[in-house]
């Protein structure tokens, strides 16, 4: 986010002549608080809705009748900085109260939790992440970025980097899984896409990266939870995807719900000030999860709502989503010099700098023609959700090459969640039109698929016998059965304690087997689950996770072969839930998993994973062998050739790991340091290369300082995490 000289002037003289209340309206976000218009507070109406006092609709009918009434004086007065606002003609005639009745005319900043797509729904980033692909990861942003400015949507709550090794925690389905190297590639093609498309204010957003910092690692993957960690690994682990993301050009940054070792993060200094703005040199702004100033008073570290205010702003957090504390509050404390103005105008000069980085004051409303432009979407939006789509589903388990089907296949297709069209979106899904959707067995028959469909069960519903019983004496080759969870069982406040398949959908594979007819699982979910059962008995796995708008299609083609799958997973699967957290880039303990009973495992689940980070079976095969690391002053070169062994076209991710063997702090079995995806015909043999440089290979200690150290480094190259080819080398930095 540069802005020119011409920019920076207009920033300083609007604040120049800012009053104090219009200084807090800047960095005041009213967005899911109810204030005006509402006698109960944001908090009571919670409480209703938990306690059943009022049911979800009703709630909803509150909150959007509350959005409605949005504060129009308070705009006209200057108090309200940010909206969040997904009515187009709102936006506008919200944005005309704030641009022209306003004293200086500040344009509004608009945000939404944009995710995974906006009209053109993507796979959720969990599965778009297993693609291994930044080109697409750019292209989906960019995407998504030019149709929500359409809707008058300039801010995106997004990219989600927050590295999640847990998967009972339901938010590992929002962001790029459990490697930070992964992340980190994800975070900054995400950014590219959102922010540096600029061929007009039409085609760019200011991204919002979150949740800052170290949320992936709320304990026992219980949302909200504390967070607990040495700084090795905080800086190691959590932070890389953030600062990648900075060294981008993201525009803002969210602070996350936890505490980080005793400190929420809304008003923790050390994440905001010393990490972000001082080492980092961050230049946009931060703003707080919503309610999270307030919340610090639950949390048990502020006296009061003013308390908060006052901590949270010191601590470095420029902009206040939803509380209004900073608007109510503030001008008191900073009377009694608990806040000095120049943290103030720090914070403004931030917020300022995104409006005009942003063109919000050159282009402040949208035309009709802009409101209209994707009442249909594009075949080439539809083209790229198909893509994304066919690039992150993960084949996971192929019993005897059953897949791919032959066209002729006659097919029983089950589940539930196989007729819902609503299913496929996943957690995060807010502005698609529901006609742009088509569900699994819509677009199995639009495929031609030759097949008959029965719910039988779904996640939350119980066996239907009768259809049951109709599939078992059905005369068809094959089962198919779409199983999984929700998308209302994954994303925020959806953790799981239990995550094998929900509901009877286990049984009620298990009285499809009896059948005697090969049975497939299509998965519809947005974590990893433990599926040990599913393994052991089922004949093939396909991961299908929340794919968005060419969800049906893709399946269609990977289940006949049209396409070979070719995703990889972004985080591991457990055996058993009470493996959890479980990952990859683990340590090796003084007693490693093994035969003995006096090594580091579960009894009853041993210490393997079910299938391993960056797994992911294709129909072809994959080689690698010539393995070869040569070192140079300030890099390792590596080189491995890998070669399509089968017999058809395929992709692959070749991906590259080295473990510190000698560090001074113990690392990781193998850190993942760079991969490749590649087209292969049958027979095609390539060699890769990669450049290890030398000063990303050390690692953080527990002071957080960055050390580099002679010694030995074992160094892999495979087509996943478990299946790679060594070599040892001793490097000196
Ligand atoms: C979530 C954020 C989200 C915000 C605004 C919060 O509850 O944690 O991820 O951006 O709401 O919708």
């Amino acid at each position: 986010m540069n802005l020119t000289t011409e920019q920076k002037e207009k920033v300083e003289t609007l604040l120049s002549q800012m009053t104090l209340t219009e200084k807090l309206g800047q960095m005041n976000q009213v967005s899911v608080s109810i204030v005006g218009s509402f006698d109960v507070s944001f908090e009571e109406l919670i409480e209703m809705l938990t306690d059943g006092r009022i049911s979800q609709e009703e709630f909803g009918k509150l909150m959007a009748g509350a959005r409605k009434d949005y504060h129009k004086d308070d705009i006209r007065a200057g108090k309200v900085g940010a909206l969040m606002v997904d009515d187009p003609v709102e936006y506008n005639r919200l944005q005309k109260i704030a641009v022209e009745e306003t004293r200086l005319g500040i344009p509004i900043i608009n945000g939404r939790d944009i995710i995974h797509g906006c009209l053109s729904i993507f796979p959720i980033a969990i599965a778009e992440a297993g693609s291994f692909d930044p080109e697409l990861f750019e292209e989906t942003a960019a995407m998504a970025a030019r149709e929500a400015r359409s809707q008058g949507i300039s801010w995106f709550y997004s990219p989600m980097v927050d590295v999640a090794r847990d998967a009972r925690w339901g938010r590992v389905s929002e962001g790029p899984g459990e490697d930070p190297c992964l992340a980190s590639v994800f975070a900054s093609a995400k950014i590219r896409g959102l922010q540096d498309h600029r061929e007009s204010t039409e085609t760019y957003v200011a991204a919002c990266m979150k949740h800052f910092a170290a949320y992936g690692a709320v304990e026992g993957g219980r949302d909200y939870n504390t967070t607990n960690m040495s700084l090795s690994r905080l800086y190691n682990v959590y932070l890389p995807p953030f600062k990648a993301g900075i060294e981008a050009g993201a525009a803002s940054i969210m602070a996350s719900f936890n505490d980080l070792n005793g400190v929420p993060n809304t008003v923790n200094p050390f994440l905001l000030r010393n990490i972000l703005k001082d080492d980092w040199k961050f230049p946009g702004f931060v703003v707080s999860d919503a309610n999270a100033i307030r919340e610090c008073v639950s949390h048990g570290i502020a006296r009061d709502e003013t308390d908060a205010g006052v901590q949270a702003v010191n601590a470095g957090m420029d902009m206040d989503m939803g509380t209004e504390i900073f608007n109510k509050d503030l001008p008191a404390a900073i009377e009694k010099g608990l806040v000095s103005m120049d943290t103030i105008d720090e914070a403004v000069r931030r917020i300022l700098s995104v409006k005009v980085w942003l063109g919000l004051f050159e282009h402040p409303y949208l035309t009709d023609g802009e409101i209209h432009r994707y009442d249909v979407l594009p075949e080439e939006h539809r083209a790229l959700c198909l893509r994304a789509a066919q690039e992150s589903i993960v084949l996971l388990r192929n019993k005897d090459h059953l897949l791919p089907l032959s066209k002729k296949t006659r097919i029983s297709l089950v589940g539930a969640l196989a007729a819902d069209a609503d299913e496929t979106t996943g957690a995060w899904a807010i502005s698609y039109r529901s006609g742009d959707l088509t569900s699994i067995k819509d677009a199995f028959a639009e495929y031609g698929v030759s097949m008959s469909y029965h719910a039988v069960c779904g996640p939350e519903s119980d066996i239907n016998e009768e259809e049951l019983e109709a599939v078992l004496h059905e005369d068809s080759d094959v089962i198919v059965a779409v199983v999984g969870e929700a998308k209302s069982m994954s994303g925020e406040a959806s953790s799981r304690a239990d995550i094998t398949l929900p509901g009877r959908q286990r049984e009620m594979l298990e009285k499809l087997l009896t059948c005697g007819k090969p049975v497939i699982a299509i998965l519809m979910n947005g974590r990893p689950l433990a599926l040990s059962w599913e393994d052991e008995h089922l004949d093939a796995i396909i991961e299908g996770w929340h794919l968005g708008i060419g969800m049906g299609e893709a399946l269609a083609q990977v289940l006949f072969g049209e396409i070979n799958p070719s995703g990889k997973l972004s985080s591991t699967f457990p055996r058993m839930s009470g493996q959890c957290p479980v990952y990859y880039a683990h340590t090796n303990t003084g007693r490693p998993g093994g035969r003995s009973k006096f090594t580091s495992k579960y009894m009853d689940a041993g210490y393997k994973p079910l299938y391993p980070f960056g797994y992911g079976l294709s129909y072809t095969e994959f080689a690698c062998e010539n393995l070869a690391v040569t070192q140079t002053r300030d890099a390792l070169q590596v080189s491995v050739d890998v070669s399509n062994t089968g017999d058809r076209e395929g992709a692959v991710t070749v991906q590259l790991y080295m473990r510190d063997v000698t560090a001074s702090l113990v690392r990781p079995v193998k850190e993942l340091k760079g991969f490749q995806r590649v087209d292969l015909q049958p027979g095609e043999k390539r060699s890769l290369s990669f450049t290890l440089w030398k000063r990303d290979m050390g690692f953080y200690n527990n002071e957080g300082k960055y050390l580099t150290e002679d010694g030995a480094f074992q160094i892999f190259a495979g087509t996943s995490s478990e299946d790679c080819l060594m070599d040892e080398v001793e490097v000196t930095f």
